[in-house]
């Protein structure tokens, strides 16, 4: 992530980061580049993701969200493996982070990682006693480690796991399917963790997904997230530059 922008936690203006080169995962991800904008894939044209990803670039995104969903964990069945294979392959230089809503996450991280994953997240609800060794190996194996929970689940859940999360993603709509409400009450969660984060002198960055259009991206951040997965609001009538400039307006004048 590029030095030149920062997200500075004093009262002045958040910065957007808009078009910094994509973070490669070698070491921990760092706060102080701005506030991420994560497009879900979920939302986009199936039928042309190629497009999909050159009018993303266009528009200076270089993190892209990938819903990983079993069936199982969640009642919907989206992507896997191929569908990265095939879009890291063909735009190697964004930053694929894999959100896996899966019952068995430990059985997919090299997998993804093999397929060009540079984060991977997982559900604390799907790995339970597993979770700090699962993010330890994710780490180990030269991918940035995530972990994720569902609005239900407490913060104190994931508080002996912060250590080894590089990122911590709140899920602020019942994960499964794009296009819901988001749930104001989760925000409570990421100015809880935020102060946790300071309490502990750790620096993951958080997360959050789902619902995140023009009127609660700006919450969320105010809140203290540092990057928003946006599916619905990106990829609207396909009008992909012009939804996600409205978005970093939306966000330019908060905190
Ligand atoms: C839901 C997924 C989200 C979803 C976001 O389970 O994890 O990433 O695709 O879509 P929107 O932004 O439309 O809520
Ligand atoms: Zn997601």
């Amino acid at each position: 992530m590029g030095k030149a922008t920062s997200i500075n936690h004093s009262k002045k203006k958040a910065h957007v980061n808009n078009g910094a080169k994509a973070p490669r995962p070698e070491g921990a991800l760092r706060r102080g580049v701005g506030v991420h904008i994560a497009p879900s894939l979920l939302a986009a044209d199936f039928a042309d993701l190629r497009g999909a990803m050159r009018s993303l670039k266009a528009a200076s995104i270089r993190w892209l969200h990938l819903d990983v969903m079993d069936g199982h964990f969640v009642q919907n069945l989206t992507m896997g493996v191929p569908v990265l294979k095939s879009i890291a392959a063909d735009s190697p230089d964004f930053y694929f982070d894999v959100h896996l809503m899966i019952e068995q996450p430990r059985a997919f991280v090299r997998p993804f990682a093999d397929a060009g994953a540079k984060l991977i997240t997982f559900h604390v609800e799907a790995a339970g006693d597993d979770s700090i060794n699962l993010l330890k190996h994710i780490r180990r194996i030269g991918v940035h480690s995530g972990i994720s929970v569902r609005p239900k689940t407490p913060v104190s859940a994931i508080r002996d796991c912060l250590p080894y999360a590089d990122l911590v993603l709140i899920m602020t709509v019942e994960p499964g399917f794009g296009g819901q409400k988001l749930l104001p009450e989760t925000l409570n969660k990421v100015r809880e963790l935020v102060h946790l984060r300071d309490e502990l002198g750790l620096s993951f960055l958080i997360q959050v997904d789902g619902g995140i259009n023009l009127d609660t991206g700006p919450l969320a951040v105010a809140a203290g997230a540092d990057v928003l997965v946006a599916g619905t609001s990106v990829f609207h009538e396909n009008r992909i530059r012009q939804n996600v400039s409205s978005l970093r307006k939306s966000l330019s004048n908060i905190r």
